[in-house]
């Protein structure tokens, strides 16, 4: 990435960063404390916050002004921590470490570890529904994020990948795991993007295009990096998919390096519909070695 993108990266990194630090979940008064704590543990341990940077590169790419998108980017971020937060519960995946750090339920325990992914998640709809934006805006994103995240999107897909443990998938099958338990979220931060951008449908589809390939590239060097990755780097355990259907168990590691490099060519192809999308250009190039 050269100096100007990074620069970019960081000023789309720092603003999240901050908003999420300053703006959420803050109750002094309150008596649920360790509610608020367990939310934050999670929601302010770093991560890449790849989909706050979707949520603002598209809003920047259709002319908006990014900062106001801030609310919907925060609302991704929080389903995608309380997603991380399940995902990691001994009952489903039964992680130890996240983010570089002890999993929520190790530290508050599983039935705090549960309640607060419920309140990130009703959090992030209250995030959407108080925007400072107009309340046409305000109803699509609800209808996008609801639509990503739940039954059809990241919560069936999560299903899906959990019932495969025990069977052989086609790999079909396992396209659609990712682009449920994955794209769907990253589809939801650029669309958020797209529309409080006031971007075009024309865009719109455009960007559902990029994320669906996109989609597919992160999880395939994810499930790469189960294999190969360096845990302290990765801030999580490797070595815990052995029982999953993933396209490493299929294909092995080089095809799907090979694929994850034809996803992001895919995802880069959709961006012709966005003048100046050097930044997301650069971004999905640096995405495909990413180690972490
Ligand atoms: C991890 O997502 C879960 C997957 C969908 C592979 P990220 O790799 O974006 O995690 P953070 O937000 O940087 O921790
Ligand atoms: C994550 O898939 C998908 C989610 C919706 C959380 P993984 O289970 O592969 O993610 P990691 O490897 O634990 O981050
Ligand atoms: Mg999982
Ligand atoms: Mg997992
Ligand atoms: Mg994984």
């Amino acid at each position: 990435m050269n100096p100007e993108m990074d620069r970019l990266l960081r000023e789309y990194r720092d603003y999240i960063e901050d908003y999420l630090k300053n703006n959420c979940f803050v109750y002094p008064q309150e008596p649920q404390q360790v509610l608020f704590d367990a939310m934050r543990y999670s929601l302010l341990a770093g991560g890449k916050r790849l989909r706050p940077v979707f949520v603002f590169d598209f809003c920047r790419m259709c002319g908006g002004d990014w900062k106001q998108a801030a609310p919907f980017a925060a609302a991704v971020e929080m389903v995608h921590t309380y997603s991380l937060i399940h995902d990691d519960l001994p009952c489903m995946d039964n992680d130890d470490y996240r983010r570089g750090r002890l999993t929520n339920h190790k530290v508050y325990g599983e039935a705090m570890a549960v309640l607060a992914g419920d309140a990130l998640l009703t959090g992030a709809f209250s995030a959407l529904a108080t925007a400072d934006l107009d309340a046409e805006t305000r109803i699509q994103g609800v209808k996008i994020l609801s639509r990503c995240a739940g039954e059809l999107g990241m919560v069936g897909g999560q299903v899906l990948d959990m019932q495969s443990e025990s069977r052989e998938c086609t790999p079909q099958e396992v396209e659609d795991i990712h682009t449920r338990k994955t794209a769907a979220l990253i589809q939801a931060a650029c669309c958020l993007g797209v529309l409080a951008g006031g971007g075009s449908s024309e865009q719109m589809d455009s960007a559902k295009t990029f994320a669906h390939s996109l989609g597919l590239a992160f999880q395939i060097r994810d499930d790469i990096l189960d294999v190969i990755g360096n845990a302290e780097e990765l801030g999580k355990a490797v070595g815990a998919d052995g029982n999953k259907n993933t396209f490493v168990q299929l294909h092995g590691v080089d095809a799907c390096q090979e694929m994850v490099r034809i996803y992001s060519q895919k995802a880069e192809a959709a961006l012709a519909a966005f003048p100046d999308h050097r930044f997301m250009e650069s971004l999905c190039r640096g995405l495909i070695n990413r180690n972490h």
